[in-house]
């Protein structure tokens, strides 16, 4: 698929269909994610795998505004090293995994996990305590429903600018 196509079709998917995510494509999205650029090179992450049908539904339990995970085949835990820009290496990591599963028609939603909510899952994935535990992200593969979801955007109009803020880019 080409880049940008990839790109703009990439969907938020929050209803899976039951299948498994082969073995051989998580692999790759790790791959995928691991050649991702990091703040000096540290490559600050730890990724974490879940397909185990149970920790899944009890990190749903856990994050309010996650409980899609439950009904994902598979999940990906996103552990990084505090120091550095770890939110910001983060997001270019998932982004990386999020585009080799779209190639491969797997979708996925990231779940913002935060204060209690994150220390409950940080302790069910015994993830080390000086270690940020930023996201599940869901994966599978997409229901009709969630395939036909549209996508919208602010104009570019609105956000892009030409040499200083404010100054309308006129985009061909
Ligand atoms: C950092 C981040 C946190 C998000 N947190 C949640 C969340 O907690 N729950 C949820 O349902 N969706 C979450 N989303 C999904 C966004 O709402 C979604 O990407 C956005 O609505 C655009 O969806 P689209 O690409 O299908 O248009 C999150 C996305 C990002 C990038």
């Amino acid at each position: 698929m080409e880049v940008y196509e990839c790109i703009r079709s990439k969907l938020k998917v929050r209803e899976f269909k039951p299948d498994p995510v082969p073995d051989r494509l998580i692999a790759q999205m790790l791959r995928g994610g691991r050649w991702a650029a990091s703040a000096r090179n540290r490559q600050p992450w730890n990724f974490i795998v879940i397909k185990d049908r149970q920790t899944l539904a009890q990190i749903a339990q856990i994050a309010s505004s996650g409980s899609f995970i439950g009904d994902a085949p598979l999940g990906i835990a996103v552990v990084m090293e505090k120091q550095g820009r770890p939110e910001l290496d983060a997001g270019r990591a998932l982004q990386q995994m999020e585009l080799v599963a779209r190639s491969q028609e797997v979708g996925g939603c990231v779940a913002g996990i935060r204060g209690e909510e994150n220390d409950k899952v940080k302790e069910l994935l015994q993830v080390p305590e000086d270690k940020e535990l930023i996201t599940v992200m869901a994966f599978g593969y997409p229901t009709d429903a969630a395939k036909a979801r549209g996508k919208q955007r602010k104009p570019l109009s609105e956000i892009a600018h030409a040499e200083r803020f404010g100054q309308g880019y006129l985009a061909g």
